[in-house]
């Protein structure tokens, strides 16, 4: 049986990290802050935000809300954005996604500037991974990476196969595990909806990262005797049983997929809770840059 890579453990000790280390920064006489803003009332960003702004009020960073109608203008949502990028006391802006259609993500996601961008979605951050000079990494890839790191897989040399090629997961992983850098140097192959027997590929992945978005779509006779499983996907499947009548579920079929696998991560409790202490650690550094800036004037 596979050992579970818990998620939850991991993060936990990361954010006594980040807590000494946003005492170190109040210290310095800089609060680390995070703005989030919050376009109409989608159930799932709901939750998303009171999650990230929780873990903010956790670990000592100070939250900046702003909830906005679903029907605001594409241009006042950017003066929004335009504001917190102006706030010295703003080190971070997350705008969660999606956005109403009437207002263009990617304008949205220019528009909170490189240098405040700790979700790592601005295209400079993407670019500056892509050559190897990383300022902000996406948050979810970079969970991943930690998982790696943290029960002591170095994919150096291995073969990794990631499913789905998303700008916010597939893509930046392939990009950071494909850099000559400790930590990474796998050799990489990145599936997606065109990939022609997609089993043939799986079976070869020494680590298997799914993120398709697809319920139980990686089954265990998929999977190499031995591979580190990483699932990313959180989906929804309906369950009676459940007050809320569903339950999450990731792209792996866990109980056949364990039973093949060295190590694997668990749904929900795997990647999850990895993706918001990432955001968390992005701000400290955003606000340690802050801290050792000359003061203006
Ligand atoms: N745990 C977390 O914190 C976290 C964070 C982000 C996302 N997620 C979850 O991760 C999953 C992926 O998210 P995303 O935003 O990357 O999704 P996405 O934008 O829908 O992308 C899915 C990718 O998977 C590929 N794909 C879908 N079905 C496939 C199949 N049957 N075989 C091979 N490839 C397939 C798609 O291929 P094409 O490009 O050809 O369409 C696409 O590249 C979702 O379940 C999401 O909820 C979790």
């Amino acid at each position: 049986m596979a050992q579970i890579i818990d998620g939850k453990q991991v993060s936990a000790r990361m954010r006594e990290d980040i807590r000494r280390r946003v005492e170190t920064v109040r210290d310095r006489g800089v609060i680390p802050g995070l703005a989030v803003v919050l376009v109409g009332d989608n159930p799932a960003s709901h939750s998303y935000v009171k999650a990230k702004e929780a873990a903010c009020g956790d670990v000592g960073i100070r939250s900046f809300d702003r909830r906005l109608p679903s029907d605001i203008t594409e241009a006042d949502l950017l003066a929004e954005v335009a504001a917190f990028r102006a706030n010295p006391d703003v080190d971070g802006i997350l705008v969660q996604l999606p956005l109403p259609h009437h207002i263009s993500e990617e304008r949205i996601t220019d528009a909170i500037g490189s240098e405040k961008d700790v979700d790592g979605f601005h295209p400079e951050n993407l670019g500056r991974m892509l050559l190897g000079r990383p300022r902000f990494l996406p948050c979810t890839p970079f969970g991943v990476m930690k998982l790696l790191e943290t029960i002591g897989i170095d994919p150096a040399g291995k073969e990794v196969v990631i499913v789905g090629r998303s700008n916010i997961v597939g893509k930046p992983l392939a990009s950071m595990l494909v850099q000559k850098a400790r930590g990474a140097n796998a050799t990489v192959t990145v599936c997606h909806t065109a990939t022609e027997r997609l089993e043939y590929h799986t079976k070869r992945a020494d680590i298997l990262i799914a993120a398709a978005g697809k319920a139980g779509c990686i089954s265990g006779d998929m999977i190499k005797p031995q591979a580190v499983v990483i699932d990313v996907g959180v989906n929804r499947v309906e369950d009676a049983s459940r007050k809320s009548g569903y339950r999450l579920v990731g792209d792996v079929d866990f109980s056949s997929a364990e039973r093949v696998a060295s190590w694997i991560t668990p749904v929900p409790g795997g990647v999850g809770p990895m993706t918001i202490t990432m955001l968390l650690s992005n701000t400290v550094d955003s606000a340690e840059s802050r801290a050792s800036r000359p003061a203006d004037g």
